[in-house]
């Protein structure tokens, strides 16, 4: 069990190029079902949700490579349909080979990836649309039977834009005989680079990153070879943490279109932020603007960013409300906050912040991925020493972190207990 520790009071300078995104590289992976043949993907992070995608895939029979940031992966001679539970509770993003299996096997078998930390997660909006697509879905022993003679086209209204769900239904939909309407569908920028690959391997989808996608089904895919786009959490939370630390960091190949809702809560706040072409430059200023923030579906303010944000206005010169409106329990990290010294209050969705001058440094626990970052940044900025616990949930979505907020001059490191 891996911990790490902090030393706060140390402004981060310099440059650090970002990973490529988690959550546009596991759908992309889940996409290889939907045909045969050796797939190259580049610039895909080293992460334990990486691995756990791999190894489902290659329990139902895909072959896989995995070096210096490039996957290759062939599902040609996938035997199974099947994702078990053991996978599925490690990594609930593994419902995505829910919709290419019911594709490409015409028969899935997948565990319900039932809630966690954040929230209870259900998945009602993926099974409603593939039943609209022609699927007989049935729910039992905790799995979720699908399967179809033919999916057919249809015209398909999600309750609510989910990211996944939006996923899932356009890869049911690239080989279902004739034409799919999505409507509320999710922007987020992940949607566009899964829909821009499915198009490399034939498919024709139109629309992505607007709330209607349009899918005119295809006889057959082919493989390919596609670049992993850079991932916006991490970008935001090095933002995040040059505003705090009061330093000037340049985040690299990184996609700055994919962040202005935090960049302009960032600027603000006061910190300052320069655009270039595929790099952002953040300068941090003190003090810290307190600032309210509401998380949206992509293009409002991420929820993924709001663990993060927090840490900011609990150190920032005044009062500021943070609501949570995507999940329905992500505040888990404030009690962790708290012993740090912040002063925040929970009201339903809504934490109050009132800032402080300084937060202390503590053994806390990580709860979730994105909480777990926002340990590390109040780490970076309390007095004294900071311990981090249950750093696995960090390993999950963040390549190698600790080693890149290090480069920065952060007083930072990994040990194993
Ligand atoms: C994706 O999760 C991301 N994961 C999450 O990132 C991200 O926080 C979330 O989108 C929101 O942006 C991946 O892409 C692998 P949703 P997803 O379905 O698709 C409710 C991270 O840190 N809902 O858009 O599971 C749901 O309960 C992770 O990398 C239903 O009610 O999120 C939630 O309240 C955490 N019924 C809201 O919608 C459904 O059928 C948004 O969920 C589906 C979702």
């Amino acid at each position: 069990m891996d911990q790490i520790l902090i030393n706060g009071g140390y402004p981060l300078n310099g440059e650090v190029t970002v990973s490529g995104a988690k959550n546009a590289a596991l759908p992309i992976i889940a996409a290889t079902i939907l045909t045969g043949g050796r797939f190259t993907f580049h610039n895909v992070p080293i992460l334990k949700d990486i691995e756990s995608i791999q190894a489902l895939l290659v329990d139902m029979g895909a072959e896989v490579e995995f070096s210096d940031n490039t996957l290759s992966i062939d599902t040609g001679n996938l035997s199974d349909f099947e994702a078990p539970y053991e996978h599925v509770r490690k990594m609930r993003a593994s419902i995505l080979v829910l919709g290419p299996l019911l594709a490409r096997m015409k028969r899935a078998r997948v565990s319900l990836p039932g809630g966690c930390a954040i929230g209870a997660r259900p998945i009602e909006q993926h099974l409603n649309g593939l039943s609209h697509l022609g699927a007989e879905i049935s729910l039992a022993h905790g799995y979720v039977e699908a399967s179809a003679q033919n999916l057919t086209g249809a015209e398909i209204y999600l309750d609510l834009p989910t990211v996944t769900g939006t996923e899932n239904l356009m890869m049911a939909a690239v080989l279902a005989e004739g034409r799919t309407v999505l409507h509320n569908v999710a922007r987020e920028p992940e949607i566009t680079a899964l829909a821009d690959v499915l198009n490399l391997m034939g498919a024709d989808i139109s629309g992505s990153g607007s709330s209607t996608i349009t899918i005119n089904g295809v006889k057959e895919l082919h493989p390919v070879t596609a670049t992993i786009i850079p991932d916006r959490i991490e970008t935001g939370t090095f933002m995040v943490a040059a505003a705090l630390t009061g330093g000037e960091i340049v985040i690299n190949t990184c996609e700055p279109t994919h962040l202005k809702e935090l960049a302009l809560k960032l600027e603000k706040t006061g910190a300052e932020i320069e655009y270039r072409d595929r790099s952002i430059r953040v300068r941090g200023s003190h003090p810290i603007n307190s600032v309210d923030v509401k998380t949206m579906p992509y293009p409002g303010f991420p929820t993924d960013m709001q663990a993060q944000f927090m840490v900011l206005m609990s150190v920032a010169n005044g009062f500021s409300v943070i609501s949570e409106n995507v999940f329905e329990n992500r505040f888990i990290h404030v009690s962790e906050l708290r012993r740090m010294g912040a002063d925040i209050t929970i009201s339903g969705s809504h934490a109050m912040v009132r800032g402080v001058p300084e937060l202390s440094g503590a053994p806390v626990m990580a709860t979730d991925l994105r909480a777990s970052a926002s340990l590390i940044l109040a780490g970076m900025i309390a007095r004294g020493t900071t311990r981090i616990n249950r750093v696995y949930h960090l390993d999950r979505g963040y390549d190698r972190i600790e080693k890149k907020f290090s480069r920065l001059g952060a007083s930072i490191k990994r040990i194993s207990v």
